[in-house]
């Protein structure tokens, strides 16, 4: 049986020194894994957190009705596993006859594999090492977590080169601009290959890479599972590690071969994905929007769609849109919604 890791005090000085490495934003040689208590103790917090990343990031696939194609998972970089967990959470494990796990670290595939046999005994689980990533990667949804910012650049060259052969690439990083930009670059670079399921709503050049832009990022905010925010683990946790854990950033790029169609409603084209946090107004909010005709700050009046604005202000109304705007301001706009079947 699967067992969680619970949070504990005597996890404090793991944690304290993982989060200055993780927070330093610098590439990392060697592995800071010293033991299966730092794998505990991050799996029971900061991995867990970056769990509800991949949580949001999977209810968005669901909204656009997309799902993996079934074949092997590659969990590059899995540390204690957190991304391939959250899939099997998700999706079927029939789906899946194999889950290879790649880090630098074999205490860390070590970990991530005996939790994977403890939520799905029927999986094979593979530590496949690091030797040939390419051939590892090869026709499978590659998952990446949280591991671009550790990477000097001829290792983000020969993952890029690598990930050309997958079947599809969900990648998750923390919501800063250097891990987003970070991202885009990596976009740009398997644009050939892949067409982008989301968070893009189209296939061309970023955006985001246009002049005058640099001070934006695509980014996002995931919200804690209820009941995490009056945990007393979780507030001793939040106060020892001085973390906001309402405020959870991340970035994400979901990518599958380029011949197949993108699922949801209406063409991709047509749809608006709104960046980062929708500043609110009295009358009106703006919103910046990324579309194929570029990126944009467009500012929604609040007669227009009462009932939309404040689902904005209560962060309950999604990141994608369909919307007609002339000068700078939207004229029309609804919620883009999948309809299954
Ligand atoms: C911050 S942890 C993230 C772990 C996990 N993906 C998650 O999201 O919780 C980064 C992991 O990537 C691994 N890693 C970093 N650079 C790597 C590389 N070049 N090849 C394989 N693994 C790498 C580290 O050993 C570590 O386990």
């Amino acid at each position: 049986m699967d067992r969680s890791p619970a949070i504990a005090t005597t996890h404090w000085p793991a944690l304290e020194r993982l989060r200055e490495i993780f927070l330093s934003g610098q590439p990392v040689r060697g592995s800071y894994w010293t033991c299966r208590e730092d794998l505990d103790a991050y799996d029971a917090t900061l991995g867990e957190r970056i769990g509800w990343k991949w949580d949001a990031v999977l209810e968005d696939l669901g909204r656009l009705g997309w799902a993996p194609p079934a074949g092997p998972l590659v969990d590059f970089g899995c540390g204690s596993g957190v991304a391939s967990r959250r899939i099997l959470s998700r999706w079927s494990a029939d789906l899946f006859p194999e889950i290879r796990l790649i880090d630098k670290s074999s205490l860390a595939t070590g970990f991530a594999a005996s939790r994977l046999r403890g939520v799905s005994p029927g999986v094979r689980i593979v530590e496949a090492g690091s030797s040939d990533v390419a051939g590892i990667m090869a026709g499978a949804t590659v998952l990446l977590s949280h591991v671009l910012g550790e990477m000097v650049p001829a290792a983000r060259r020969q993952l890029s080169s690598a990930l050309a052969g997958a079947a599809a690439v969900i990648w998750v990083e923390p919501g800063t601009h250097a891990d987003s930009r970070g991202l885009i670059a990596m976009r740009e670079e398997l644009r050939e290959a892949f067409r982008p399921v989301a968070p893009c709503v189209h296939a061309s050049r970023c955006g985001l890479l246009e002049a005058g832009q640099d001070r934006h990022w695509c980014h996002f905010f995931a919200n804690p599972p209820v009941g995490v925010l009056a945990d007393p683990d979780w507030a001793a946790f939040a106060a020892h590690m001085g973390i906001d854990l309402r405020s959870v950033p991340y970035s994400y790029l979901v990518l599958q071969r380029a011949d197949q169609p993108i699922p949801g409603p209406g063409d991709p084209g047509e749809r608006t994905r709104v960046l980062g946090t929708p500043r609110i107004y009295k009358g009106f909010t703006r919103l910046f929007c990324c579309a194929e005709g570029g990126v944009e700050e467009l500012e929604l009046p609040r007669r227009l769609d009462e009932s939309l604005y404040k689902a904005i202000k209560r962060e309950e109304a999604g990141s994608l849109f369909r919307l007609r705007s002339e000068a700078g301001r939207i004229q029309a706009v609804e919620r883009v919604h999948h309809t299954p079947g």
